[in-house]
């Protein structure tokens, strides 16, 4: 089904305590395409790619993963747990404070999901592992214990981790708002190589010069609405409203 969108999300809302932090909002993102989210703290952007896998349920609204709606049927009824888990699988997800398991060393972060959801016999997840860590320069730190790595390699590794689920789409929350200036780079890096590559991923970033390299659609969230969505060039440089205006200036 190559013509499916990666992600469709259509009507989405949801309320924390009786607040709606997200409103109506509908999101295409197509195989292969790199979405930026932007938008102001408390703006909804985390919440937004959190209902994507279900880590958040949403009030109303749809979403789906490759064209299977994720949570819920049609009908309203719940996806039984096994079904609901195999779909989560298809997205993988990288926080902004790495989330890597402290007492496994990087291999087994990477292997650990692969052998024990996938059930991936062991040999082939450590291949893929190796390959993995190698495409985002961490090779060399396989026997390594999370605690002995910097930011920026933390976040590789949490990566790799997440590529090694084969996920149809990667999700990334601020993937370098924790990391040292210096650190930001490397990371962005290894982003940029993986849209190149052709992967999908939809990316919360404060990271102004990497939305606009990379995306193909920058949508802009104010307090849980979607008010703006565009190619990068047009978003950048002749944004339509005064909010993204002012938010642009303040971002230079
Ligand atoms: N589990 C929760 N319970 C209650 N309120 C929540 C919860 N998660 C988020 N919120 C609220 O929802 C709103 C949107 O939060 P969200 O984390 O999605 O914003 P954000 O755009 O990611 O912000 P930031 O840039 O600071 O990460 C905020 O007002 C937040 O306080
Ligand atoms: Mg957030």
């Amino acid at each position: 089904m190559p013509d499916l969108p990666a992600v469709a999300i259509e009507r989405l809302s949801k309320s924390f305590n009786g607040i709606e932090v997200l409103r109506d909002v509908d999101l295409t993102v197509n195989r292969g395409e790199v979405v930026s989210i932007l938008g102001s703290s408390g703006s909804g952007k985390s919440t937004l790619l959190r209902c994507i896998n279900w880590l958040e349920q949403p009030d109303r609204g749809a979403i789906r993963i490759g064209g299977q709606r994720i949570g819920v049927d049609d009908n309203g009824r719940r996806m039984p747990a096994r079904e609901l888990a195999a779909l989560r699988a298809k997205t993988g997800m990288v926080f902004q404070s790495f989330n890597l398991w402290p007492h496994l060393t990087v291999l087994h972060n990477v292997t650990e999901a692969p052998i024990h959801v996938k059930g991936v016999a062991k040999k082939e997840a450590v291949r893929t592992a190796r390959e993995l860590l190698d495409k985002v320069g961490m090779a060399h730190k396989m026997e390594a214990y999370p605690y002995t790595l910097s930011g920026g390699q933390k976040q590789r590794v949490a990566i790799a981790r997440a590529l090694a689920m084969s996920p149809e789409v990667i999700l990334f929350d601020e993937p370098t708002s924790a990391l040292d200036p210096e650190l930001v780079g490397e990371v962005l890096g290894v982003m940029k190589d993986l849209s190149a590559e052709g992967y999908t991923m939809v990316v919360v970033t404060h990271e102004m010069e990497f939305a606009r390299a990379v995306s193909d659609q920058v949508v802009f969230l104010d307090k849980g609405i979607i008010i703006e969505r565009a190619a990068p060039e047009q978003f950048f440089t002749a944004p339509e409203t005064e909010r993204v205006r002012k938010f642009l200036e303040l971002k230079q």
